[in-house]
């Protein structure tokens, strides 16, 4: 009785360390360098102002591509480059504690409604590598000449669609055309 009690120990105990040492190199499982020190609420509204001035700047980018705005090429870089730090700092601001889209929450506090789809948090692997890739893209384009950068924000276009029908809810969105854009007088034809 007394061996068969200090052997099941013995196995529970190396039970144990085996897998301690699993959960330690296991990245789903926060240190605390990886835990926050700010709510989810305020990284949520954190990431849709980032979201949405990402959108604002993309849309100043293709009325100057569209000729709707005067060309400027350093702002066209300047806004290129800060869209490439949003897009760096976005995906840092999702919790483990998943807080996706629902109607119910739209429904009862539509500016504080997280847009993010479950699927973030199901597949986070790829969500977080398609942002990585679009703020290269953004930081890429922010370092070409004009003709250079137009088939580069193109393709940074797609990528945004990408994501978004992938990790998004979808959305009726208020572009800048309506300010500006083909309901504007051309800057330069
Ligand atoms: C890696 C995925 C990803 C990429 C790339 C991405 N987005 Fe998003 N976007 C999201 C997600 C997820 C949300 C919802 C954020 C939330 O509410 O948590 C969002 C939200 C938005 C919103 C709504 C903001 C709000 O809350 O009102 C706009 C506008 C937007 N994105 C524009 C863009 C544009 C323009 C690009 C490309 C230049 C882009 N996004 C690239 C994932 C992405």
């Amino acid at each position: 009785m007394m061996r068969k009690s200090v052997l099941v120990t013995t196995v529970v105990a190396a039970l144990a360390v085996g897998l301690g040492g699993t959960l330690a190199q296991d990245a789903t499982v926060p240190t605390p360098d990886m835990v926050a020190l700010t709510p989810t609420g305020d990284a949520l509204t954190a990431r849709r102002e980032l979201m949405d001035a990402i959108g604002t700047n993309n849309d100043v980018l293709h009325e100057m591509l569209d000729g709707y705005l005067e060309w400027d090429g350093v702002e066209f870089k300047a806004r290129l480059e800060a869209m490439g730090a949003m897009m760096t700092a976005f995906p840092n601001l999702y919790r483990a504690k998943p807080n996706p889209w629902t109607p119910e929450a739209e429904a009862a506090d539509p500016a504080g409604a997280s847009l993010a789809l479950p699927t973030v948090w199901e597949d986070w692997e790829t969500f977080n590598a398609m942002a990585k890739q679009a703020s290269e893209t953004m930081f890429k384009a922010s370092l070409e000449k004009r003709a250079n950068a137009l088939p580069i924000v193109e393709d940074l276009e797609a990528q945004c669609e990408s994501c978004h029908a992938q990790f998004r809810t979808p959305l009726e969105l208020n572009p800048l055309e309506q300010y500006v854009g083909p309901l504007g007088t051309p800057a330069k034809p």
